[in-house]
Order: C-alpha cells, then structure tokens, then sequence
C-alpha cells in the first residue's frame, strides 16, 4: 500500500498524526492491542503490556511482554507484534497502538523505537492508551535521530 493508497489519506490532513487512519481501524487496533495485554506474561514486573501493529498489507499484528526469570531475556509488547508482523513476510508498519492498564499512556522504550524504526513506513502513528486516555505522538517526535545502516544490496 502506497502512502498515496491508504485509507483516508488526504496530504492536507496529514499534520494530525492519527488523521490519516479511519476511525474503524483505530478502533480495530484499540481493540487487538488490548486483548494481548490479556495474555500478557509478566510475573516479575506486574506490568502487562498489548501492542498492535498495521501493517502495509492492511493486515493488523498483535503482540504481549513475554518476561523471563533472566530479566534481560524479556521482549516487550511491541516487538512482539513487528516480530509477528515480520515472520508473516510484512516489511512495512503503517502505525502501532500500545495499550497499558495503567493511569497514564505509557510511551515505547528506546529499543522498540529502534525496531519500529526499521520498518517505518513514512510518517508512523504510535498511540499510546489505557482505558481512560490516550495521546498519539510519530516515530519522529519520539526518535527523531536515529541510527540507520543501508542494507547490503544497497550500497
Ligand atoms: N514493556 C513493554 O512491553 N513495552 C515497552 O515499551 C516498555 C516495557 C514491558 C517490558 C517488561 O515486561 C515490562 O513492560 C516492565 O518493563
């Protein structure tokens, strides 16, 4: 899917993070990164985490914080989603929704970003959301440099 091809995408709106996204597919991301949080394994922190990614395809991944008693061996919500969307042949995010049960929105770590970054498609949507908020912010206000290496084939 083109940038150009997406739903509702329209140039003069698109300075509003969320506006290129229909209000059904937000909905839709809403509502699968909040059933992963439902099967999140997190005994140690006690933090459970549901994350959702669209994809280029359309297609919309979801993904848990997996622990581990080495606590270092932990992946967070939102790689497991563009590891899902990855292992399905995607190689393109469109937007990503996190969603915590917590007071405030809780916004990606650092190495998320980093993974979101690699497969940035454009201008990414992230929204960060618990029951009662939720905040949109893009990739680039919250990674604005990034570190980037050309692929092989590439250079
Ligand atoms: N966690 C996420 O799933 N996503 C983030 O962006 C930050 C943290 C998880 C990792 C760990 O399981 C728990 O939250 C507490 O850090």
């Amino acid at each position: 899917m083109s940038p150009e091809e997406r739903p509702g995408s329209d140039p003069q709106t698109q300075s509003r993070e969320e506006s290129f996204l229909p209000p059904q597919v937000v909905e839709k991301l809403k509502q699968t990164a909040r059933d992963a949080a439902v099967n999140s394994y997190s005994p140690y922190s006690g933090f459970p985490v549901g994350a959702a990614v669209l994809a280029e395809s359309g297609r919309i991944y979801s993904g848990t914080n997996v622990e581990n008693a080495s606590y270092g061996l932990s992946i967070c919500a939102e790689r497991t989603a563009i590891f899902n969307a990855v292992s399905a042949g995607e190689r393109a995010i469109i937007a990503l929704a996190v969603y915590t049960p917590t007071d405030e929105p809780s916004v990606p770590c650092g190495a998320c970003l980093a993974v979101i970054s690699e497969f940035a498609e454009g201008e990414v949507p992230i929204l960060m959301f618990t029951e009662e908020k939720e905040r949109w912010l893009t990739l680039d206000q919250l990674l604005p440099e990034r570190f980037k290496l050309k692929p092989k084939e590439k250079q």
